[in-house]
């Protein structure tokens, strides 16, 4: 099944009309992409932190690995000297659960016991010594590389490969299973005899799924685009929905430390059978869907009979992994689209800022500011994720940016487009084409690099940008975005002078993906090729680790032949080097990343292993595409994460 089809695109504006600043656009690039020194001298240049020197890297260099070639083998490869070992796959007890099933025979109650499919982004929350004598989790009380919670998001299913039969004879219990799959899992994790292991049972972990209660906050609450027949209220919704990326929020002495679940391509789970209204069809919701058949037995996922539980989807989800009870509550705040991630950063002062990219072909780039510092926000009664001012980016020619707010009542944002800040939130994407953002080439992951103040941001890729080929909806090219039918992908950082809540911003290009040696693709890479990138995570060392996901249809083809298997990369901020450190299985993709807080344990997603190139697998024959990680003797490919390990026990990178 295609349930993550992602090329398609919604927005029918010509935001912004970089069309007569196209030549200025080109001149700037050309520096951009020609001088890194220059870009570094000339950006910035009172800036506090650009100023700062960094840390030299703990445990040895910064890029310390010998790069590895492009594989096209159905395993995962490491550089010599480290070690990947899967930790856990879909379908694997959280706890003291049942076990996985090889033909996929596991039931719906049992996958809630299991570890969700396609897993993606997540977190790792040390616990400390205190946190192990069960009265106090030690939330930033000094990390513990001994013991801690692993949070990772479950972004979708391939229902073909979720039951022994595929999707025939599709009935509720199926609905149910394929629910089940979805979401958030928790796991608790003990360092023991030299290597991690699952805590089974654990009073911490957990499954977060599609039909888990969950509260909705914020100014959108209770409006009368949320509300159902179910729910009247507008504030309870069941589960959390195709969890791409995360965030997590900071981890200080007060009881904050949570975990951020974002929902993405939540358009595909609904069927729309009559003509989409214009809130709809901006989102994305026709009656194509993703091929997902929900909606044939359960009455939520039909648009026709319940045309906003659409509206309660596509937005951050936040729950405390430290508290099995707590309930997740999805921050209308931070607005609905289809959140690829949430990553937060605090200003001196302890405002939260968060960013968010729209994962969709020319959509748009968010950031959210808290109206008060947080602590602050907690003393009032007042979470600061529901209290703040959501803003969308605008990447002007000459590598300044600015950020404009979605806020009810000022500029276009007023009566009668726009009834309230509620229905500027839901509609977000709206407001955001009002106000004349920057439609960008796919906006993934953001992750900030704390010692320079850089804000890293990967633009995916683009078939719908510029006049070649030609077809509908392609706005031109521009500086932040600039390169037609962009198939490779891109990266662009930003900085501020001082504090990341600085309404204006000064970015450059990073690197244009590519082959470097190839100087047809336009690669601005300083190293080994790659193209897509998607998970961006700045260690806290400051390696810059990049993961790809080219599309199945797309792996070892046209623009891809010869790029091999998905894979991470390490980049040196500084220098821009960038070597392969990790090469995934066939038809997976690479998302998810985290390191301990030591950073001698690296946790990396392998999502998809051998996803039919046509997004539509042969329930008769799972293992044709890959057969990882158990290889032929397995049931069929699933997703999961691997511990990555230094052989010498060393920092991963050096
Ligand atoms: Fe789920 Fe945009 O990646
Ligand atoms: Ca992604
Ligand atoms: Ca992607």
């Amino acid at each position: 099944m295609s349930q993550v089809d992602d090329d398609f695109i919604s927005n029918p504006t010509t935001n912004p009309h970089f069309s007569e600043v196209l030549d200025a656009a080109i001149a700037r690039r050309t520096v951009l992409i020609g001088g890194v020194a220059l870009a570094a001298t000339t950006f910035l240049p009172t800036s506090v932190a650009q100023a700062a020197e960094r840390a030299p890297a703990q445990g040895g260099p910064l890029l310390g690995f010998t790069g590895i070639p492009v594989s096209s083998a159905d395993t995962v490869v490491v550089p010599p000297g480290y070690s990947a070992k899967v930790l856990i796959s879909w379908g694997d007890p959280i706890s003291n659960g049942p076990a996985f099933a090889p033909d996929a025979s596991n039931s719906a109650a049992e996958q809630e016991q299991q570890w969700g499919m396609h897993n993606d982004a997540m977190h790792f929350f040390p616990l400390t010594g205190r946190g192990a004598d069960g009265d106090d989790p030690g939330r930033g009380r000094g990390p513990s590389v001994r013991r801690g919670l692993l949070v990772q998001n479950h972004e979708y299913s391939d229902d073909v490969l979720l039951f022994p039969d595929g999707t025939a004879n599709w009935d509720a219990a199926k609905t149910a299973k394929s629910l089940a799959a979805h979401g958030v899992s928790v796991i608790e994790l003990r360092w023991r005899r030299g290597e991690w292991s699952i805590v089974r049972p654990s009073r911490y972990a957990r499954r977060i799924t599609g039909s888990t209660p969950c509260a909705i906050a914020g100014p959108a609450a209770g409006h009368e685009l949320l509300r159902t027949s179910a729910d009247p209220t507008g504030r309870r919704v069941l589960g959390t929905l195709n969890n791409c990326s995360m965030g997590h929020t900071p981890m200080g002495h007060t009881p904050w430390g949570t975990y951020l679940a974002c929902e993405e391509n939540f358009n595909g789970y609904f069927r729309v059978d009559r003509t989409p209204t214009a809130l709809e069809a901006r989102y994305g919701l026709s009656a194509a869907g993703f091929g997902y058949l929900w909606h044939t037995t359960d009455t939520r996922f039909q648009v026709d009979v319940e045309p906003n539980e659409p509206n309660r989807f596509g937005w951050v989800t936040e729950f405390d992994p430290f508290d099995p009870r707590s309930t997740p509550t999805k921050r209308t705040a931070l607005g609905r689209f289809k959140h690829e991630g949430s990553w937060v950063v605090e200003t001196a002062s302890k405002r939260v800022v968060v960013y968010s990219g729209d994962d969709e072909q020319n959509e748009y780039v968010y950031r959210y500011v808290s109206n008060r510092p947080w602590p602050e926000a907690f003393r009032r009664g007042r979470h600061p994720l529901d209290d703040g001012i959501l803003y969308a980016g605008r990447f002007n020619a000459d590598g300044t940016g600015e950020w404009l707010p979605l806020t009810f009542g000022q500029g276009p944002l007023v009566a009668p487009a726009f009834t309230s800040q509620a229905d500027v939130l839901v509609r977000a994407r709206q407001a955001a084409d009002a106000l004349g953002a920057t439609r960008m080439d796919r906006p993934e992951w953001i992750d900030v690099d704390l010692e320079t103040g850089f804000v890293y941001c990967t633009l995916t890729n683009n078939s719908r940008r510029g006049t070649e080929p030609p077809g509908p909806s392609r706005p031109p090219v521009d500086a932040a975005n600039p390169r037609p039918n962009n198939v490779y992908g891109h990266i662009v950082r930003w900085q501020y002078r001082r504090d990341y809540d600085e309404p204006t911003f000064r970015w450059e290009i990073f690197a244009l993906a590519g082959d470097p040696a190839v100087p047809a693709t336009g690669s601005t890479i300083v190293g080994d090729k790659y193209g897509s990138p998607d998970g961006i995570y700045v260690s806290p060392q400051g390696r810059l680790w990049i993961q790809t996901d080219v599309s199945g249809s797309t792996i070892g083809t046209g623009a891809y032949a010869g790029f091999g298997n998905n894979q991470m990369l390490c980049a040196d901020p500084t220098t821009r080097e960038t070597r392969r450190f990790l090469v995934g299985p066939n038809v997976c993709e690479i998302t998810g990343v985290v390191v301990t807080p030591d950073e001698r344990t690296m946790f990396v997603g392998i999502q998809h292993p051998g996803e039919a190139p046509t997004g539509v697998n042969d329930p008769a024959d799972p293992k044709r595409y890959s057969s990882w990680p158990e290889g032929p003797a397995g049931g069929r490919p699933r997703s999961s994460t691997v511990i990555v390990t230094k052989d010498d026990g060393g920092v991963i990178g050096t």
